[in-house]
């Protein structure tokens, strides 16, 4: 008998198993809207002009390739707070933030579900329903318990706030409730800024803790108006972590590129937190990769090249809400009777179109149009050379 034998066959990953089949698809019309990433109309995913400068800069002025500290390089700590708590908060937590530099968002949420696990009692983890396919998957290798709360209507494809609030009244003092920052995923639903004040008031009456996944920065509304619901949970009391990453907002995907921030109530219990994240660090990829990590220390950290940055999320934010004008006007010229005007109130790359699970199948198979099989689309993948195919597939496909 092999050792292997009794090896279970894992199912595929959701998301990124779509990006295999995608890729071995011959259909020179085949359509992407699966995986998260952003491409311009021309069907690219660029790298920033700010990071091609960033590269070069580092690629003259690196003198070693040893290792980075633990929790990453103290530039990159101060840098990363800046951009998520904001200049203001960043300076009033002073000495409280714990700052780790990790391996993309994922791994921000992973190291934090390490430490959860080992630090905390039990707490149990609450995501929201529907969320990010990968979520329950990074809490429970930990070996967490995670529970769900109500966020989203099917029937109206819209955020179900009263039932959201209902729900999150009820969650018990101690447990670690999971909230997408911004451009909720999968859903694009996001909470209005009188919302998150009071999501702000319940996490503080009912002593919840707020874990906020902050993948999407400048992707919704602006840099500073995504940071609301972070900047407002951070400001008004603690604890609190965050999980930010740097995949989309500065295009370094691959590079896996984030941060995971804990917020503290004393410097004296952020020494020992820190000391317990490091144990985290190292028990599971030693210390962080430098590449990614300087090229946002290079783009933040200089002047000229932050502003130049922001232009560019600007107009990556700004295409993917074009976008979502044109794809609604696109299924109305179709003549799809159903009303898609949602999906333009919606932020960031992700929406839901109602479509069923047989429904994407048959997307995929027959038209090879990749989307994920919950019916979530990445809006971002829409271009004016594919719209038109999309339009009229999913006339077919929805009105037959
Ligand atoms: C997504 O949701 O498509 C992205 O966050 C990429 C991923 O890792 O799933």
């Amino acid at each position: 008998m092999s050792l292997f034998e009794s090896v279970p066959l894992a199912p595929a990953d959701p998301i990124l198993s779509l990006t295999e089949a995608f890729k071995a698809d011959s259909n020179p019309e085949k359509i992407n809207l699966g995986v998260g990433v952003f491409v311009d109309d021309s069907g690219v995913t660029p790298i920033l002009d700010t990071v091609r400068e960033a590269e070069k800069r580092l690629a003259e002025s690196n003198t070693t390739k040893s290792y980075l500290p633990i929790p990453g390089k103290p530039d990159y700590a101060a840098l990363t707070q800046e951009l998520c708590f904001g200049p203001d908060l960043k300076s009033r937590l002073s000495g409280r933030i714990v700052t780790v530099h990790t391996p993309g968002g994922t791994g921000a949420l992973r190291v934090a579900a390490d430490f959860i696990s080992k630090n905390l009692s039990s707490p149990t983890i609450w995501l929201s329903t529907p969320t990010w396919a990968n979520h329950k998957g990074v809490f429970s290798a930990a070996g967490l318990e995670t529970k769900n709360y109500a966020y989203f209507d099917h029937g109206t494809l819209s955020l179900d706030y009263p039932a959201f609030k209902q729900s999150i009244q009820n969650i018990p003092a101690g447990d670690i409730v999971i909230l997408h920052a911004c451009c909720h995923n999968p859903t694009g639903a996001d909470l209005s800024p009188e919302q998150w004040d009071e999501v702000a008031e319940i996490a503080t009456e009912r002593g919840w803790i707020p874990f906020l996944d902050f993948a999407y920065q400048g992707f919704g509304t602006g840099i500073d108006e995504d940071a609301y619901g972070v900047r407002k949970l951070a400001g008004s009391r603690g604890p609190c972590f965050v999980a930010q990453s740097f995949s989309k907002n500065i295009g370094l995907y691959r590079d896996r590129v984030g941060a995971l921030h804990i917020l503290t109530e004393s410097g004296e219990e952020n020494q020992r937190v820190a000391s317990q994240i490091k144990v985290a660090v190292r028990s599971n990829y030693s210390n962080p990769p430098t590449h990614g990590g300087d090229i946002v220390i290079t783009v933040l950290g200089d002047a000229e090249l932050r502003s130049r940055w922001e232009k560019e999320v600007a107009v990556m934010r700004d295409r993917i809400n074009q976008v979502r004008i044109q794809f609604v006007n696109a299924l109305k010229e179709a003549g799809i009777s159903r009303d898609f005007s949602f999906l333009e109130n919606q932020k960031g790359m992700f929406s839901f179109t109602g479509l069923n699970k047989e429904q994407a199948i048959e997307l995929r198979e027959r038209h090879s149009i990749y989307i994920v099989e919950s019916g979530r689309v990445n809006v971002a993948g829409i271009t004016s050379s594919n719209l038109p195919r999309l339009a009229s597939v999913l006339k077919n496909l929805i009105e037959n």
